[in-house]
């Protein structure tokens, strides 16, 4: 296999309910992806892995994309065809999907 040009990694944390932190839970949404880059034969050329939490669980759930190390937050299955046609694909980030200022050592 050669080197992926972009790799996704979604955050699949659980913590019990009721937990200070929350937390992302991205199965289903890491699912999607699966299935988006089945469909869209992206294997290969992108990757894709599961992640455990990446830090800003308040702003749950978070993809990060590298090696541009983009973060997104609140992510749903919606934004997936978006990410994958604007970033992965176009090489654009999506930045409606940033996290709030102050979140991923931006400045607030
Ligand atoms: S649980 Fe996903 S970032 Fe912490």
């Amino acid at each position: 296999m050669g080197k992926p040009q972009r790799h996704v990694f979604v955050c699949v944390q659980t913590r019990p309910p009721g937990h200070p932190r929350g937390s992302c839970s991205g199965t289903a949404l890491l699912q999607g992806f699966q299935q988006a880059f089945e469909q869209r034969e992206l294997w290969g050329r992108f990757g894709l892995t599961q992640s455990g939490c990446l830090g800003p669980c308040e702003t749950g759930p978070n993809v990060l994309v590298y090696p541009e190390g983009v973060l997104y937050s609140g992510v749903t299955l919606e934004d997936i065809p978006e990410i994958i046609e604007g970033h992965l694909l176009g090489g654009v980030p999506v930045a409606r999907l940033y996290p709030p200022p102050g979140v991923w050592g931006e400045e607030a």
